[in-house]
């Protein structure tokens, strides 16, 4: 199969120095990379900025921004892709405006006007027009199951792997992870807590059992 995979978090700039982003670390999107080119599949990996070594054997694209994310994603998911991979945390909302020169500090607060940044995994569908099997992450802190579930239908996903991020010993920048598979005919799986690297293999076999 072909695999296209986004991983990481974006960066979006406030001004020459400073930028909004999360704790993503990428960790997750890159451990499915390298299970997918272990098991034979042919992977372009779209990564915010992390640091790991890019997987050997896989098209690595890097780029910081959510908007810099949607162009290579709209650019490269018509290129006979079989499956795509949302995994990336993308910043759902940017600076309104980019200040050119540094910000100098004045007052005693400031206020950063922030607009939405364009969905990609929720343009797969509706913008790009990919029919390819589609898959998505959600980190949540609460309601899990309704928010998932939510997700993989809004953005019209086959599956969507749910994790609890209000725990400290899993996910977010942790080498293990503990998910819950939601998918489109209803049925639900829970994947217990094990290194991510293994839990790459383990989404990849779901994903292969799809495309047949
Ligand atoms: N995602 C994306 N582009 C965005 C935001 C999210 O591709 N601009 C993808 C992520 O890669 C992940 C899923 O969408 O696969 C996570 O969606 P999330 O941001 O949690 O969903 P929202 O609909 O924004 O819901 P909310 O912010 O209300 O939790």
């Amino acid at each position: 199969m072909r695999i296209l995979l986004t991983a990481g978090p974006t960066r979006e700039a406030i001004d020459p120095v400073r930028f909004l982003s999360n704790r993503s670390s990428g960790k997750m999107g890159f451990a499915i990379a390298e299970a997918a080119k272990e098991r034979g599949h042919e992977v372009i990996l779209i990564s915010g900025p992390v640091n790991l070594d890019p997987p050997e054997g896989v098209e690595t694209i890097t780029l910081e921004s959510a908007r810099e994310m949607f162009e290579a994603v709209r650019d490269r998911i018509g290129d006979d892709v079989d499956a795509a991979i949302f995994c990336a945390a993308v910043a759902d909302y940017r600076p309104k405006e980019v200040a050119e020169q540094k910000i100098k500090k004045s007052g005693e607060s400031m206020t950063l006007e922030l607009e939405k940044t364009d969905d990609i995994l929720g343009s797969a569908r509706s913008v790009f027009g990919f029919e390819g099997i589609l898959v998505g992450f959600a980190a949540e802190t609460n309601d899990l199951e309704a928010n998932a579930r939510g997700k993989l239908e809004r953005k019209s996903c086959d599956l969507l792997v749910a994790n609890d991020v209000s725990r400290t010993d899993i996910g977010f920048d942790r080498n293990q992870n503990e998910v819950r598979l939601f998918y489109a005919d209803g049925r639900e799986e829970s994947l217990p807590m094990q290194e991510k690297s293994e839990l790459g293999r383990e989404i990849m076999s779901r994903v292969e059992g799809m495309s047949m």
